[in-house]
């Protein structure tokens, strides 16, 4: 379905470009984006909506982030204008999590942080995309060892869908460049020092010079990933 040049053709385009022939090629099929809010995130919705594409666009709401990413939410559904669908956890498995483990069992051990994760964003996310064709992300190669080789375009066997990044290969300057010219909304947690956020009592600011998603479960030696990319 995705012709070989594909890629080439994309990696030339702008961002806007990039998404209208996303569109194109997969014009009649179901092509959904995940967004967290995040500036990658904030810059593929303007690009969507800026140019009305034929793309949903969903969140996952664990239910533990920061107010101000909520605050930013509402924002932006207001400044860009579209819907949003948003998912939740089900319900039952939450309140089995903590009335078995407690509300903060993620700092206990990394096992029990990626059974947090599972609940709250992974199952949801499997929801979100049953009948997808086409799954969008925010992701960048720049942003941790294990996505500097990911690739703009693949097929997911597992999920069943093409994956595809149109950021992948974005600098964290090109993104600044292109927030600030369209003048985006942003977390304001941004200027406070977190780069990469997730949920509140998983994500720290970081220091000067530490790595972007450092203040991710900074607590843990891990890979630092909730398993949506695994
Ligand atoms: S995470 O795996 O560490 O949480 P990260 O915050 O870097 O992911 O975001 C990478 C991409 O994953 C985002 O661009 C977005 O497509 C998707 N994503 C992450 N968190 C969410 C969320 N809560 N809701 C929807 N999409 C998300
Ligand atoms: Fe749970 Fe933390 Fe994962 Fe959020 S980031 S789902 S609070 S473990």
């Amino acid at each position: 379905m995705v012709p070989e040049n594909f890629e080439n053709t994309l990696q030339k385009a702008t961002l806007a470009e990039r998404l209208t022939k996303i569109a194109a090629l997969f014009a009649g099929k179901k092509i959904v984006f995940s967004t967290s809010f995040g500036q990658e995130d904030q810059a593929i919705t303007h690009a969507i909506t800026s140019q009305k594409l034929a793309i949903e666009i969903f969140t996952l709401d664990t239910g533990r982030q920061f107010q101000e990413s909520y605050e930013l939410i509402d924002l932006t559904v207001k400044k860009l204008g579209f819907n949003l669908k948003t998912y939740f956890p089900q319900t039952a498995a939450v309140e089995n999590l903590v009335e078995t483990k407690g509300f903060n069992s993620f700092y206990t051990s990394v096992e029990n942080r990626k059974e947090c994760c599972f609940i709250r964003k992974i199952e949801p996310l499997n929801r979100a995309l049953q009948g997808a064709d086409v799954w969008i992300t925010g992701l960048r190669a720049e942003q941790s060892d294990n996505r500097a080789d990911m690739p703009m375009i693949e097929w997911d066997a597992q999920k069943n869908l093409y994956k595809i990044n149109p950021l992948i290969d974005w600098s964290f300057e090109t993104l600044e460049n292109y927030l600030a010219e369209y003048k985006i909304p942003q977390n304001p947690l941004h200027k406070k020092g977190f780069i990469s956020i997730g949920c509140a009592p998983c994500t720290r600011a970081i220091a000067v010079g530490e790595h972007p998603r450092a203040g991710r479960w900074w607590w843990e030696n891990s890979q630092k990933e909730c398993g949506l990319h695994a």
